[in-house]
């Protein structure tokens, strides 16, 4: 009998109100369910913004340094468990486990660095034009916050949101996605374990338009935060703007890695491997575009064709495989569309281009890596973000043309080039519209301690993690103290030099 998971809600495991629950089953093994999960609505959304304010007052006023403490606690556990929660998210999600040992580690790493954000939640002092009068700023906790996941980094993009609000003071609606609900369970039991009191974090499962959308439309949350698709999130924000509530949103990518002529091509080879068929390319840092020189343009797709042959799809649990399956039935019709779309706009399909089959492919949704060349920049192919094991090969005839292609999609999340030139290195960097720049190093793989987001569509300016993580997640104040016992008028009595 699969396990039944519950909602936290004030620090108590409880059943949805509407007593309806959902499966969530293994990619790869469509028969095997992974656990049977909540189905919240609007009422459960409502019992669990009364726990997190009522949770606010005290949370808020506790010392950071204690408050980051069990952050701290809860990264060393998610150390211990590290085993545990890679293969739960192999069979839930369909990452390979090396990968899903790697997801677990970036929640660790997000736990560190945050940690001491308990202790440092830098503000400023400035000087005042005013004698005895002392201008700062300081960070306070927001309220309220709403944190909705996406599937693909069921332990990490959680850990980029849940631990600096935290910190910070906040209380928290947790509602990941619908795909991966016992990986966040994990989590939240594990803070739980950690010694977090109840009411801060509250764990509401379910589906989008159930349990998301009544913690975007309520008033009493304060900031959302949201990592999923550039539809969803443009609903999203429109919806928050009515309440006025803050929003950060991490929305889709088609990122493209770029090869000159120089580029050390065995380098080039494998990064733009990792990139696109990494994580199936369900990552939205994932590499769907290879924009190359035509100097080399033919023996790199020949080369590169032959070594995504090579990749083994399978069940990512066992050893050896590279690419586990799509996250579901909808996404593979969806990679099975954008196919059909490629090969009506002309492009060539190279490689792949269908659904795996037979034997242990029948059990769940495998996709063929898949190749398409010949590709302009107008195909919906090379606009359009797939979020599958699809890569689009570019070609184009000088580095200006490819900083042009590069920057021809509505996203901008990240971007790469391959080249041993230095002075190419820091125009590329200058001139990619993308929020990540990697030379000589694929568009997947950034790291907590440097801020993570986009430009253009793919988000509303905002950043997950490194400096920026305090910053989202706490208001900000500009305090003067004027301790000179008299009434100082600024920009009025304002002592000049000529005086
Ligand atoms: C995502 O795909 O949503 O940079 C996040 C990377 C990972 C995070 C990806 N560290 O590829």
């Amino acid at each position: 009998m699969p396990r039944v998971y519950k909602n936290y809600i004030g620090g108590k495991w409880v059943e949805a109100k509407s007593g309806r629950t959902f499966e969530s089953c293994n990619p790869a093994r469509t028969d095997e369910i992974i656990g049977v999960f909540q189905r919240s609505s609007a009422e459960d959304v409502d019992a669990a913004v009364r726990a997190a304010q009522a949770a606010f007052p005290a949370w808020s006023a506790t010392p950071a340094p204690l408050r980051a403490d069990i952050i701290l606690q809860t990264g060393l556990l998610l150390e211990k468990h590290k085993d545990e929660l890679a293969e739960l998210e192999t069979r839930e999600m369909g990452k390979v486990l090396e990968e899903g040992r790697g997801d677990v580690q970036e929640g660790i790493d997000m736990a560190k660095y945050i940690a001491g954000e308990g202790r440092r939640m830098f503000g400023e002092t400035v000087p005042s034009e005013l004698r005895s009068k002392f201008a700062m700023l300081i960070r306070q906790p927001i309220g309220v916050c709403g944190l909705i996941t996406p599937w693909n980094f069921p332990v990490a993009i959680p850990t980029w949101k849940l631990f600096p609000a935290l910190v910070a003071g906040n209380t928290v609606l947790f509602k990941p996605a619908e795909d991966t609900p016992a990986a966040a369970s994990r989590l939240v039991e594990l803070f739980e374990q950690a010694g977090l009191p109840g009411g801060i974090l509250n764990l509401v499962t379910g589906y989008g338009p159930e349990a998301g959308a009544p913690i975007v439309e309520d008033d009493r949350v304060k900031m959302l935060s949201f990592t999923g698709s550039s539809e969803v999130g443009r609903e999203i924000a429109a919806t928050a703007g009515r309440s006025l509530k803050k929003v950060m949103l991490e929305l889709g990518g088609k990122n493209a890695q770029i090869v000159m002529p120089d580029a050390n091509l065995d380098l080039a080879l494998e990064g733009a491997l990792w990139g696109a068929f990494g994580t199936t390319g369900q990552r939205c840092t994932a590499t769907s575009r290879i924009i190359l020189h035509t100097d080399i343009a033919g023996e790199f797709t020949r080369r590169f064709v032959d070594m995504a042959r090579d990749l083994k799809v399978g069940y990512g649990i066992e050893p050896g495989v590279q690419v586990g399956p799509l996250i579901n039935g909808d996404q593979l019709e969806r990679v099975e569309r954008y196919v059909e779309i490629g090969k009506q706009e002309g492009a060539g399909i190279v490689l792949g281009g269908n659904r795996l089959t037979g034997g242990e492919y029948d059990r769940g949704y495998f996709f063929a890596p898949t190749v398409f060349t010949g590709v302009t920049k107008d195909m919906r192919i090379a606009q359009e973000e797939i979020f599958g094991p699809v890569v689009a090969v570019m070609p184009v005839s000088c580095f200006d043309e490819a900083i042009e292609v590069a920057n021809s999609t509505m996203y901008g999340l990240s971007s790469a080039i391959y080249t041993q030139d230095v002075n190419l290195s820091f125009r590329a960097i200058e001139a990619l519209q993308a929020g990540i720049t990697y030379v000589n190093a694929p568009t997947i793989g950034a790291e907590i301690q440097l801020p993570f987001g986009g430009w253009k569509a793919t988000g509303n300016g905002h950043r997950e993690a490194g400096t920026s993580a305090m910053k989202e997640f706490t208001e900000i104040k500009s305090v003067y103290v004027d301790y000179s016992g008299k009434l100082q008028r600024a920009q009025i009595d304002v002592e000049t030099h000529a005086t």
